[in-house]
């Protein structure tokens, strides 16, 4: 099956190159984000792979299908980037990679959270500078503290684990309890008593119309003075303006973001000779108790090989079975 590959890196081209074995499917890598400019590229092509920063809304799933697509494959377990009515109007089927690693983003999750305790940004700069002072990294144990779960699925439970290892005692919020974090003794807890009680708040909800600038004004005003925040799910799931509102007043104590609203225009790009457009993000990092990675809490080793296996599976699957091995429906809408 030919399939263009869309938003794609040198990393994903060896993954999903070595995925393919002996050239099962003829993939054809292409750097640019799908959207209604580049969708030309794929007219001949059975399949797309997309990953979180591409469009596909109903007028590039449109073009897609008058180009012959059938299959749009995402590389990833999110689908908050494609219009399913109207994939499911035209017949066009979607899979995705419902897991791969909840542990590689877990991990970074709890990577954000020591960085911005301990200082480690600040102080990887400061002892190669020859400045050895401690004014400034004052930290806190981690042990005993409390910290706040919005979402307790495959990664909110495994940080949730990470969390209980450390010592904290570990709230959550979610519309369904998960019997593994009930039995790691997480305390299932209103939203407001959560943001109320936390010392650290970690947010791996998916976003949909719900969730979306679930971390608003008023959230950010009932939180613990000075606490932490973590966003490693999606980015409009916070308000970005608002936190920085917050992180002038004191009222945010730090913030650690994998993720960002606006990241489809900045992420997965070297823009190190560029002038940064957003001054939004721009000002997130003037903040000294701000740490941004791009959308990289995924990006282990492991993750990469499950979803360029997961996702040639899908392609298999189409191919022979006429429908992709993880279909994402219609329903999950509802
Ligand atoms: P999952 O589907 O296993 O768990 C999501 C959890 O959120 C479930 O417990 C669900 O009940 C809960 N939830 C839904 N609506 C909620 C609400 N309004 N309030 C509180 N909880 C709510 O998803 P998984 O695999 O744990 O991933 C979580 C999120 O992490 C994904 O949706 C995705 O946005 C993000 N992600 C980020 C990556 C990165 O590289 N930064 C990589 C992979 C996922």
């Amino acid at each position: 099956m030919r399939v263009t590959v869309y938003s794609t890196r040198p990393y994903d081209r060896e993954f999903l190159t070595r995925a393919n074995g002996a050239g099962r499917h003829e993939l054809v890598f292409l750097e640019a984000r799908l959207d209604a400019a580049t969708v030309a590229a794929a007219d001949g092509a059975q399949a797309v792979c997309v990953f979180v920063n591409d469009r596909a809304d109903a007028e590039v799933l449109r073009a897609l299908h008058a180009g012959g697509v059938r299959l749009v494959a995402l590389r990833c377990a999110g689908f908050n980037h494609v219009d399913l009515v109207a994939a499911a109007t035209l017949g066009v089927e979607v899979g995705r990679v419902p897991e791969y690693s909840p542990y590689a983003v877990a991990e970074h999750t709890a990577a954000l959270v020591l960085t911005l305790n301990r200082k480690l940004h600040r102080a990887y700069s400061r002892v190669r500078e020859g400045n050895l002072a401690l004014e400034g990294l004052l930290g806190f144990d981690l042990h005993g503290r409390t910290v706040g779960l919005v979402g307790t699925g495959r990664i909110g439970a495994c940080f949730a684990r990470i969390m209980a290892g450390f010592g904290c005692r570990v709230l959550a919020t979610a519309p369904i309890a998960n019997p593994e974090c009930e039995a790691l003794g997480v305390r299932y807890v209103e939203l407001a008593d959560l943001l109320a009680r936390s010392d650290v708040v970690s947010l791996h909800c998916p976003l949909t119309p719900q969730t979306r600038h679930l971390i608003d004004a008023d959230a950010l005003a009932s939180m613990k003075r000075g606490a932490m925040l973590i966003n490693t799910s999606r980015g409009a799931v916070v308000d970005t303006r608002a936190v920085i509102a917050a992180l002038k007043s004191g009222q945010l104590g730090s913030l650690g973001l994998d993720v960002y609203e606006e990241e489809a225009d900045l992420f997965f790009r070297d823009l190190s000779d560029e002038v940064i457009h957003d001054d939004v993000f721009a000002r997130l990092l003037t903040f000294p108790n701000v740490v941004v990675t791009g959308h990289q809490a995924f990006f282990t080793e492991d993750a990469l090989s499950a979803i360029a296996e997961t996702t040639v599976a899908n392609l298999d699957s189409f191919e022979t079975k006429g429908h992709a091995l993880h279909p994402v429906s219609i329903e999950y809408l509802a």
